[in-house]
């Protein structure tokens, strides 16, 4: 799917993010499995990550997140008419974690759903947002990407736990002046989907479920240093926009080398890209929000910047969106 924001224009108002309070370093980890920080940094550029609690859930580490973004636009819980919560680990299957975030929140107006889409669910989401808010039956959404991957871990596993980190960001969307979402492209390929998975968490039989994620590091890999760089050159070719036009580029923070590569062969400059992947490692759906709270932060999201979001994740999926920001939003980092 590709297409430019026509319409009215629609823009984050309000930005948030929160992460668990424990850190696992790379040190951490080498007491856990045979590993080693100079392996882990040299590979994919982590650092640390934040783990949640064992009593500590999806939903938990989305309510700060979303209360700060709320605080940031002005808005009254209740004022949202729409949730949406991106993730592959809400607090359970159903009811939604949307629904009882909606409720903690005192939302009693709001349609709430979760989303499914990978890493890329957070991109997902706010195309979705935007549809609704642009046809107008929506009128102020709440936008939230976060996952807590470290409960679908096989924590004997040195491919996977070395990577993810838990972590959750929140934008509130809604009608402005002028400015704000540009353009959306989409993709999904299943066929690639058992490469990065989580067997048995369905209603599919598999032999033996163990229910942790299980990967294809190196397929992976491939895919995303290809999607990272067709899918934001198809956005900005879609929106009459080149990469020269961008301000702000803020990649899902899987790995700083896919990072790397993609910056390299979009040709976005070292200062212009978004890199936060040492401090939280892989957080999934948290990923884009947590670093554009980072940037906002830096002071690097003034309004009247352009910014380009590209993800990818389980699925296969991927996307982009490209924004005119609009809104003042320092303050809303973890
Ligand atoms: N510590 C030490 N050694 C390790 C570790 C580890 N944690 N993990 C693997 N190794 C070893 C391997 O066993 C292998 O050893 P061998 O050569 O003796 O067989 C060696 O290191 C190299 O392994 P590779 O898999 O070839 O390493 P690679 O350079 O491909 O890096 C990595 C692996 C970091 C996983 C890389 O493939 C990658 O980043 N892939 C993308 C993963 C990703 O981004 N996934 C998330 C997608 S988004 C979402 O939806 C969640």
């Amino acid at each position: 799917m590709i297409g430019q924001a026509n319409g009215v224009p629609i823009s984050i108002t309000g930005l948030g993010c929160h992460v668990p309070e424990r850190v696992l370093t790379n040190d951490d980890l080498a007491q856990l499995v045979d590993t080693n920080d100079e392996w882990i940094v040299e590979r994919t550029g982590i650092r640390e990550r934040r783990i949640a609690a064992e009593d500590e859930a999806l939903t938990d580490i989305c309510l700060p997140a979303a209360r700060r973004a709320l605080a940031m636009a002005g808005a009254e819980p209740a004022s949202v008419d729409l949730l949406i919560v991106a993730t592959v680990t809400p607090d359970m299957a159903f009811p939604s974690s949307s629904a009882l975030l909606a409720d903690t929140l005192g939302m009693p107006h709001a349609a709430a759903y979760d989303l499914s889409a990978g890493c890329t669910g957070f991109v997902y989401a706010i195309a979705q947002a935007h549809g609704m808010l642009a046809a107008g039956l929506a009128h102020r959404a709440l936008v939230v990407g976060a996952d807590v991957l470290s409960k679908i871990l096989d924590w004997t596993d040195r491919s996977t736990i070395v990577l993810f980190g838990d972590g959750a960001g929140a934008v509130v969307m809604e009608r402005v002046e002028q400015g704000g979402f540009l353009g959306f492209e989409l993709g999904a390929d299943g066929a690639g989907g058992s490469n990065l998975w989580l067997p048995g968490s369905g209603s599919r039989k598999f032999e033996n479920p163990e229910r942790f994620v299980k990967m294809n590091g190196r397929e992976v890999f491939k895919f995303a240093t290809r999607v990272m760089v067709s899918s934001a050159e198809a956005i900005l070719g879609e929106c009459g926009k080149t990469i020269d036009d961008v301000d702000v580029y803020v990649p899902h923070q899987a790995n700083v080398r896919i990072i790397d590569h993609a910056a390299r062969k979009l040709g976005v400059p070292h200062e212009k890209t978004v890199v936060n992947v040492h401090k939280y490692g892989n957080t999934s759906s948290g990923s884009i929000p947590l670093a554009l709270a980072d940037a906002a932060d830096d002071g690097r999201l003034e309004p009247g910047k352009l910014v380009l979001l590209t993800g990818m994740g389980a699925g296969l999926t991927w996307g982009s969106a490209l924004i005119d920001w609009t809104h003042e939003t320092t303050g809303a980092a973890a």
